[in-house]
C-alpha cells in the first residue's frame, strides 16, 4: 500500500460498460492515500455519473474543457504535469485510437498527451474489436512509446459472448500500478543479456529435436529485471510465453548455434547474463534438404553432433566485473550436478531445481530452487512463483559481486 500513498494519479474513463467497475479503482487509490482527479469522456457519463466518481475521488469530476456555468477552465497542460500517473480505465477502442493518433478532442485524451508521468491503459472491449487488427496494431504502438497495457481477461463479455475484452479487475488495476510505485531502480544502467526457451534442431524442413521448455522462468527474469531498471536483451529459443513489459529486445533464434551467435554479439556489452534457455544438448549432424519420406526407408537413424555450450562460452570470455548465471534442472543428485556445472561453465552462480520436485519445472507458475555461488555459498528456497524466484534469482547474482 505504502508506493501509492501521496501520488497523483489521473484516472481517465471512458465510454464502456466496464465503467462501473472504475468507482472501485478509484476508491481504492484514495483508500491507498492517493490524491485522484477523474476525468471522463462525454460517452463515460452514459455509464457512470460523474456524481459517483466525484464522491468517491473527493475531487470534481473533469468532463469538459471549461465548465459552462461559470466559465473555469481545465488545464490539461496543469493536470498532465500533475500526475505521477495516468490510468486509462476502462480504454474503449476509440480512446485507444484517439491517443495513437493525437486526436486531442476531449480532455482525457489532451490531458494525456500533456502526461509526462506512467501511463497505463486498462483495455475493455467486445471481443471482436479487441481482436481487430486496429485495435491490436493500436495497442502495439502504445506499448512501444512505453505505455503499460494491462491486458483485459477472458469472460463473459456484456454482449454475451465469451472471449477476451473484459477489464481487468479494479484490485489488478491496483496492484499494477502500485508494482510500478515500489519497484526499486537498483539495476539503472546495467546490461543483460537473458537466454530463454528451448532450441529446435531440424532434422529436415518439418522435423527438430527440441524439449518442453516453456520460457515462464527466463520471461519472469526478464520482467523482473528491465522493472528494475535494466536494458534486457532476451535471445528467445521458439515458445509461446511472453515477457510481460515493453521495452525488452527480444532476439528470436531457434537452434543452439543460432542462439550462441546472438548471445555472443551482445555479451561483451553487457553487465551480466543469465542462461535460463534450455539448450539442445545435440543437433542432427545433417539436416535433410527435403522431408525424409517413410516410404523410402524413413529415418531409422539420426547422426548426432554435439552443439556449442554457450553458457560455456560466455564463461571462459568472461571479463572482470561480468556476471554469469546458469540453470540446471536435474533429476537426481542435484547439487553434485550443479556445482560441476558451476566450475566447468566458469558461473558465479547456479540455480539448481529439481524435476524430482512437484511445482518445479517445465510450465508450471511455481519453482523451488537451490541458489549455489561459486564461493560454496548455498541457499535453498520454498517454492514460489516463478516471478518471485526471478527476484531472487537477480537479488543474489547482483549482491554476489558487491
Ligand atoms: N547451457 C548452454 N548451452 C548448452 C547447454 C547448456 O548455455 N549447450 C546452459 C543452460 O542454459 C543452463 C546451463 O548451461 O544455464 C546448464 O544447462 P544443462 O542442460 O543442465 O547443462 P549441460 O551442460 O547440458 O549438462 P547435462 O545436459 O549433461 O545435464
Amino acid at each position: 500500500m505504502g508506493a501509492i500513498k501521496g501520488k497523483n494519479i489521473v484516472v481517465g474513463v471512458c465510454g464502456g460498460i466496464a465503467a462501473y467497475k472504475t468507482a472501485s479503482l478509484v476508491r481504492l487509490f484514495v483508500k491507498a492515500g492517493a490524491d485522484v482527479q477523474v476525468i471522463m469522456t462525454p460517452s463515460a457519463k452514459e455509464f457512470i455519473t460523474p456524481l459517483t466518481m466525484s464522491t468517491l475521488s473527493r475531487h470534481a469530476v473533469i468532463t469538459e474543457f471549461f465548465t459552462a456555468n461559470t466559465g473555469e477552465w481545465h488545464s490539461h497542460v496543469d493536470l498532465g504535469l500533475w500526475a505521477d500517473a495516468f490510468v486509462v480505465a476502462p480504454a474503449t477502442a476509440c480512446t485507444i485510437g484517439k491517443m495513437v493518433t493525437g486526436v486531442a478532442d476531449n480532455m482525457l485524451v489532451t490531458s494525456y498527451m500533456s502526461t509526462r508521468g506512467k501511463v497505463f491503459v486498462a483495455p475493455a472491449m467486445d471481443l471482436d474489436m479487441m481482436s481487430h487488427p486496429a485495435t491490436q496494431q493500436n495497442i502495439s504502438v502504445l506499448k512501444d512509446r512505453g505505455v503499460t497495457v494491462i491486458e483485459p481477461r477472458e469472460g463473459e463479455l456484456a454482449s454475451a459472448l465469451i472471449g477476451k475484452g473484459r477489464m481487468e479487475e479494479p484490485e489488478g488495476i491496483f496492484e499494477a500500478v502500485e508494482r510500478f510505485f515500489s519497484i526499486d531502480k537498483d539495476l539503472d544502467g546495467k546490461k543483460m543479456l537473458i537466454t530463454v526457451g528451448p532450441t529446435y534442431e531440424k532434422i529436415d524442413p518439418v522435423r527438430f529435436i527440441g524439449n518442453y521448455s516453456t520460457g515462464k522462468m527466463g520471461c519472469c527474469l526478464a520482467d523482473e529485471a528491465v522493472e528494475r531498471g535494466a536494458e534486457v536483451t532476451l535471445v528467445a529459443g521458439p515458445m509461446t510465453a511472453l515477457p510481460k513489459n515493453d521495452g525488452i529486445k527480444i532476439v528470436k533464434v531457434e537452434s543452439a548455434i543460432e542462439m550462441l551467435a546472438a548471445c555472443e554479439s551482445v555479451w561483451k556489452d553487457c553487465d551480466a547474463a543469465i542462461m535460463a534457455a534450455a539448450v539442445a544438448d545435440y543437433r542432427p549432424e545433417n539436416c535433410a534438404l527435403e522431408k525424409i519420406k517413410r516410404e523410402e526407408n524413413g529415418i531409422q537413424e539420426i547422426k548426432l553432433v554435439k552443439n556449442p555450450d554457450i553458457a560455456a562460452t560466455l564463461g571462459h570470455t568472461k571479463n572482470k566485473g561480468q556476471l554469469l548465471c546458469g540453470f540446471a534442472l536435474e533429476t537426481n543428485n542435484e547439487r553434485e550436478h550443479g556445482t560441476m556445472k558451476l566450475k566447468r561453465k566458469n558461473l558465479d552462480m547456479i540455480v539448481v531445481n529439481s524435476l524430482q520436485d512437484e511445482g518445479a519445472g517445465f510450465g508450471v507458475d511455481t519453482n523451488i530452487v537451490t541458489i549455489i555461488h561459486s564461493d560454496g555459498r548455498e541457499i535453498k528456497y520454498p517454492k514460489k512463483s516463478k516471478r518471485e524466484v526471478a527476484k531472487d534469482v537477480i537479488d543474489e547474482l547482483f549482491e554476489c559481486k558487491k
